[in-house]
């Protein structure tokens, strides 16, 4: 298990901590938590505020080609994979990578590219429907801390089944009191999130083996 940081090359999230506090409520997360229109495509308060494929998952793809040494005909899964641009960037940066992706928002599944629609299914990240080993490499990016504790440890181990330990997670945290506190301003879908080390429990409980990352705001 190593820190790696996959995501290096994605530009700085803006984030108006200050706008999405005051605008938090119980009814905005619910809202949220549909993964639907709103969450992608809605106002800020809700979500991403209108998420659209900028080109910037390619330098993401290399990164991750390299690091796991791809090669055409591997089979990689994305776990949380949304509206499949980091599906896409890989099949793109690799041709002949066979990349495929689940996730639980049907909403988002129905925008991807429409070459890649075939390639992604729904479900849920703690309970993945293919056999065991059947990836050659797994990533699941800033969604596992949307299950909480105990799903995320079945979510973990899931991962570990399918890739065999060749996987990347990278989930919410902080490092200091300071940082929980505006992520916990800002946060709208985690069911569970904690220090590195209260991760790194999940993980070994999980008897996860392969990589992994926080994303720290703040
Ligand atoms: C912050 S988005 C990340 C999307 C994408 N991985 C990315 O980095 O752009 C969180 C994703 O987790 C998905 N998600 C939430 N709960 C899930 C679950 N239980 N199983 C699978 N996907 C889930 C959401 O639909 C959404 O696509």
């Amino acid at each position: 298990m190593h820190k790696a940081d996959l995501l290096r090359a994605l530009p700085r999230a803006r984030r108006n901590i200050a706008a999405r506090a005051a605008a938090k409520d119980p009814a905005v997360i619910a809202v949220a938590k549909q993964y639907g229109e709103m969450y992608w495509d809605g106002p800020r308060e809700y979500g991403y505020g209108g998420y659209r494929d900028d080109g910037r998952w390619r330098p993401v793809a290399r990164d991750v080609i390299s690091h796991f040494a791809l090669r055409p005909g591997m089979r990689v899964l994305d776990v949380g994979c949304g509206k499949g641009f980091l599906i896409k960037a890989l099949m793109l940066e690799l041709p002949g990578l066979d990349v495929f992706g689940i996730d639980i928002s049907l909403y988002a599944l129905r925008r991807c590219p429409e070459d890649i629609a075939g390639r992604v299914v729904r479900g849920c990240a703690d309970s993945l429907p293919f056999p065991d080993g059947s990836f050659d490499c797994v990533l699941s990016l800033n969604t596992i801390h949307n299950l909480a504790r105990p799903r995320a440890v079945r979510a973990m181990a899931e991962i570990q089944r399918l890739s065999g330990g060749r996987a990347f997670v990278q989930v919410d945290s902080y490092l200091t009191p300071a940082q929980r506190e505006i992520f916990e301003s800002w946060v709208l879908t985690a069911e569970f999130h904690d220090y590195p080390d209260g991760w790194l429990r999940v993980f070994t409980e999980a008897g996860y083996g392969g990589d992994y990352d926080w994303t720290i705001i703040g």
